[in-house]
Parts: structure tokens; C-alpha cells; sequence
């Protein structure tokens, strides 16, 4: 049997939690059933609780945008893996590029996030990425190995199920500049290769991110090396979403 698309919607800092329940409500009333996708769904820490009820009898999950390697203690403005299960959290990203640029997060703190949330219960989308310069440089598969090489050093292959890897060219996101689908095509299988050389028995799902939109979707997901999207800017513009939605539901594997 075909494996199921993976599409995650990644919301940012946007919708607070008055907004966040209301797209969310907007959302569950216009999705009742999914046969093929995986529907994901990261809204704000704050929203997480609003969000999470409004989808609750939809096959919609919520998740967390990040999660601390600590379980508790003195880490101000940061969010335990505990605190997540509280709210029937699934899964977390880590590692987006946002965090890594302006919040100084590194390849190692990633990795000690995913490896806590992962020992806790949770699912995690460790996110990767090089910057247009790396690319221009031909470093990008370097880049991939530094960034993914702690996170495999901590995941057994007990875990890695738990473990979606989501590929963001850094230049890509929220720029409307999309990878070309060779390049997509090249850079997941270099990404399935270091998977593979790990030795864990099960083929990686990983996603692609990176301006995504309903006009240039369709012709990534249909690259056999590509699982799904992790989206941004499309992810919270209803219209778009469903649209997302019904392309995964709508292509086959
Ligand atoms: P974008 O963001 O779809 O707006 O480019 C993707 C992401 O940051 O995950």
C-alpha cells in the first residue's frame, strides 16, 4: 500500500488565539474525511489550546512550531514537551530556519529538541535547509549533512518512525522563489541517502517547503522522493489550503 501525503501547514507568529479558533472552526467545517493526506497543522504556542479544540472531530492534527530540550526548569519563554502532551500536542517542528537565523539555534540545540521530544512521545519534523549562498557554492549537500549529523547521532532506529524531515531551501521561504524540481528531486535523494546510511529499516518521509502554493504544488508531490509540504504564507489563506488539500487528496503516489 502507498504511503499517505504528509502536507503541514506552519503558521508563524500569525493567528493569536481568537483568529486561530476561528480559522481552525472555518477549516474543520469545510474537512470531514481524508483518504490519502495527512493534514498537520502548527499554530502559535498561544493558540495551540484554541486551535486544538476547534479541530478536535476533524482529522486535522495541531502541533508546536518548536520544544525545549528540558522537561522543566529555568529556560525562560520556552516550551517543555511535557507541557505539550498536557494539550494532547502530537508532534513539534524543530530546527526551522527562522529559529536557526534569528534565534541563534544550532545544528546541536536542534538536535537535543528533537531527541527530548522524541523520548517524551512526541512526532517531529526536524526542519533543513541551505542559504542561496551555499547553493551558489555548491555546499548544499555539506550543509544537509552538518545540519542532520547530531540529530541522527541521537536517534535510534527504534524512534526514527517518529521522524519527518522537512527540506526548506532557506532562499525559498516566503520569497515565491520555488527550488526547480530538479533540484528538489536531487537534494531529497541526497537526503534519503544519509537516512539510509544511518541503517534505520524504514524509507524517510520528507517533506519540501519553501513557497508552496496551489500553482506549483502538484508538480513537486508528484516527485517519487517527495512525501508532502511544510507551508507558510499558503497555510493560512483558507482558500489556498483547501486547495493544497484537495491537490494531495487528488494525486496519486
Ligand atoms: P512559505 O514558508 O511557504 O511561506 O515559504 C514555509 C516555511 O517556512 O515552512
Amino acid at each position: 500500500m502507498s504511503r499517505k501525503h504528509l502536507l503541514v501547514g506552519n503558521w508563524k507568529m500569525n493567528l493569536g488565539p481568537h483568529q486561530a479558533r476561528e480559522f481552525a472552526s472555518s477549516l474543520a467545517a469545510e474537512i470531514s474525511a481524508l483518504k490519502r493526506t495527512d493534514v498537520w497543522v502548527c499554530p502559535p504556542m498561544v493558540s495551540l489550546a484554541a486551535a486544538s479544540e476547534a479541530l478536535l472531530s476533524s482529522p486535522v492534527l495541531v502541533g508546536a512550531q518548536n520544544v525545549h530540550w528540558a522537561k522543566t526548569g529555568a529556560f525562560t519563554g520556552e516550551t517543555s514537551p511535557l507541557f505539550l502532551k498536557d494539550l494532547d500536542v502530537t508532534f513539534s517542528l524543530t530546527g526551522h530556519s527562522e529559529r536557526r537565523t534569528y534565534f541563534g539555534e544550532t545544528s546541536e540545540t536542534v538536535a537535543m529538541r528533537t531527541e527530548t521530544a522524541l523520548a517524551e512521545g512526541l512526532k517531529v519534523i526536524v526542519c533543513v535547509g541551505e542559504t542561496e549562498t551555499e547553493r551558489a557554492n555548491g555546499t548544499t549537500d555539506q550543509v544537509l549533512g552538518d545540519q542532520l549529523a547530531p540529530v541522527f547521532a541521537r536517534l535510534s532506529a527504534a524512534l526514527a518512525p517518529q521522524v519527518v524531515i522537512a527540506y526548506e531551501p532557506v532562499w525559498a521561504i516566503g520569497t515565491g522563489k520555488v527550488a526547480s524540481i530538479q533540484d528538489i528531486a536531487a537534494t531529497h535523494k541526497f537526503i534519503q541517502q544519509l537516512w539510509n546510511a544511518q541503517g534505520y529499516d524504514h524509507q524517510p518521509t520528507i517533506l519540501y517547503g519553501g513557497s508552496v502554493n496551489p500553482q506549483n504544488f502538484a508538480e513537486i508531490l508528484a516527485l517519487k522522493e517527495v512525501s508532502g509540504a511544510l507551508v507558510g504564507g499558503a497555510s493560512i489563506k483558507l482558500d489556498q489550503w483547501l486547495e493544497l488539500i484537495r491537490i494531495a487528496e487528488a494525486t496519486a503516489e
